[in-house]
Parts: structure tokens; sequence; C-alpha cells
């Protein structure tokens, strides 16, 4: 790494909290982990002597058990996924838990939600893997609410929740009810003008965003609720977080073949992708404004946080 990337890297670490989980700077031992867990041996590669062991990246069973062991070698996690679901990686996920943190002791926004500094999270759409309430609780101590729509997803949550007595008390996992059993997706491509209808039905009266999500498109959310409808009326948050579906269809969520995280077509792909659910998630923040003190999500594609900054001057923000 050159000299300026570095100078970058640690101006980055320091903005964040300087502690920021690096594989390059701080690799997982695959030979120790290797003989530690036996389930784990038979997916690591021991391809030269003068070279660090390694696995395959694209075999979703070997990501899996990398983040079983590092989960369970690192965090005293005990944790599992059924086959394809969306398997999360450790270092990343640990990131943005390290970033909330950062961002929770600052006085950017000053705390009137939690005085003893545990603090208390809602994470949208939490997966089977309900990774960021089993990071938050065992690295910090914060209670959550994670919410989910798929029934595989709830029932897995709380079995890794349940696998770790240690913390369970501190997470709640909670089904989002979709009343819109068949919601119709619409995309509109005021480019041409013309409207994409993705499904059949129209039966399910969906009301229309008010946002313009973009200048020339209208990409709309009218999926299931986020947060108004989820969060109830006397529950108060220190944060929210969200890893969104990203990708506007399974063709585009299937674009790196250099890795393989798994991911069904619930937990990767929403209609309008990342940009209509996070737009959605801003909008329900001016309703939850008294509710929450700050409001995060991750963001997947740079181009898009153009167009939500846009969309903040629109809206009366807390
Ligand atoms: C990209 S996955 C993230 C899973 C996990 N948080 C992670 O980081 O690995 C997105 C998740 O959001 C869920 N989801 C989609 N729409 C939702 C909604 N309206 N409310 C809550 N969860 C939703 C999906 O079922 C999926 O589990």
């Amino acid at each position: 790494m050159g000299g300026s990337k570095k100078r970058k890297r640690k101006r980055n670490e320091e903005q964040r909290g300087g502690t920021v989980y690096s594989e390059r700077e701080n690799p997982p031992d695959f030979a120790l982990l290797a003989s530690l867990y036996p389930e784990f041996h038979p997916f690591v590669q021991f391809l030269h002597s003068h070279s660090r062991p390694t696995i395959d990246w694209t075999d979703f069973n070997a990501t899996r058990q990398l983040t079983r062991v590092l989960l369970h070698h690192r965090h005293a996690l005990n944790w599992w996924i059924p086959d394809g679901n969306l398997c999360p990686t450790v270092p990343n996920r640990c990131n943005y838990i390290h970033w909330l943190q950062h961002l929770l002791s600052s006085d950017i926004i000053p705390n009137t939600i939690s005085s003893d500094g545990k603090f208390r999270g809602f994470d949208i759409g939490t997966g089977a893997s309900c990774i960021y309430p089993l990071l938050g609780a065992s690295l910090h101590g914060w209670s959550f609410v994670g919410s989910d729509v798929t029934n595989v997803a709830i029932e897995w949550a709380e079995r890794n929740v349940n696998s770790n007595p240690h913390i369970s008390q501190l997470i709640e996992i909670r089904k989002v009810q979709d009343n819109a059993s068949d919601p119709c997706v619409e995309v509109e491509e005021s480019v041409n003008g013309d409207n994409i209808a993705l499904c059949g039905s129209t039966d399910v009266e969906v009301a229309p965003l008010p946002l313009d999500l973009h200048a020339c498109e209208n990409r709309n959310y009218h999926g299931p609720p986020i947060l108004v409808g989820v969060v109830r009326d006397d529950e108060k948050f220190d944060f929210c977080m969200c890893n969104p579906p990203f990708f506007e269809s399974l063709e585009e969520a299937g674009l790196n073949p250099k890795t393989s995280c798994g991911g069904t077509s619930q937990e990767m792909v929403c209609p309008g992708g990342e940009r209509a659910f996070i737009t959605r998630i801003i909008e329900d923040s001016t309703q939850l404004k008294d509710q929450f003190r700050w409001f995060t999500s991750m963001v997947g594609k740079n181009q898009i946080s153009s167009t939500l900054h846009q969309n903040f001057g629109r809206l009366e923000l807390p």
C-alpha cells in the first residue's frame, strides 16, 4: 500500500473511530481456524508452502463456515444460516457497528434517549443471520429490535438469538406484517413515458410516495412497511440501521462472480432497489423523528448518494 493510501486509510479510520476491522492488516489465520474447527478444515486450501492458506471464495459452504468460525472464535457467538441465505462477511458488518459506536458517542445529535450508554437500536431487515444485533449486543451490550418480512429470516434469526443465551434478552425479533400480500410493483420510467408493470395485480391500493426520486425517473417503493407501522408508538431508539435489499433484479444481484455470499430474491431484491428502500426510510424518519436519535443505512451504490441528498432538502428532516 502506498504512503498516500496509508495516510488516507488512517484518516478514514480516525473519522470512523479508529477501530476499523481490516482483513488486509488483520487477516484470519485459516490454518489456526482449521485446526480448531474440524468442520472448517475441509474448506481450507493449503496451496503453497510460501503463501497463506485460503478458501474458495466462490463456494457458499466455505464462506458460511468461515463466518461461523469467525463469529465463534472472535466474538464467542453461536451462529448458522440455511442454505442459500445471505451470508454476512464479519469484518464488513463489524465496521458498521464500530461506525455507529463512534456516531453515538459524539454530540452531533445530543443523546436524550439512553442515559446509561446501553444504546438501543432497530435493525431493519435483520435477515436469517441476525448479524447486526448479535454483534452489537456482544460487542457493546446494546439492545435491539430486528425486523424482517420473510418467515425463514424470522425463524432463523430467532434460532440464532436463542443459541446465544448470554445476550438473548437484549434482542427482540419482529415480523413485519405485509398487509399487501401480492403487492403490485410498478416502475415508472418517465424518460420515455413508458410504465413497466413488473407484476400483474393492481388490486392493492398503494399510497404514492410524495418524493420524486430522480429528476428523470420515478421508482417508488411499494413493499411492506419499513419503520412506520412496525415501530410502536411508545418505543424510542438511539438509532436505526439497515443493509437494504440493494438490487432491482436478481440478475443485477448476481453480477459479482468472485464471491458467493448467497442471498435469496426476497433478501436481495426490492422494486426500485436500494434507492427506493432508503427513500422510504427517509420519509418514515419525518414521522418518527421524536422516536429515534439517528437514522442510518448502508448504501451500496455511490451513484445514489447524490439523489438521496437531493431528497433531504425536500423534507422537514429531524
Ligand atoms: C440485504 S438483506 C440484509 C440481511 C442482514 N441484515 C445482513 O446484513 O446480512 C436485506 C433484508 O431485508 C429484508 N427486508 C426486505 N424488505 C423489508 C422490510 N420492509 N422490512 C424489514 N425487512 C425487510 C429482507 O428479507 C432481507 O432479510
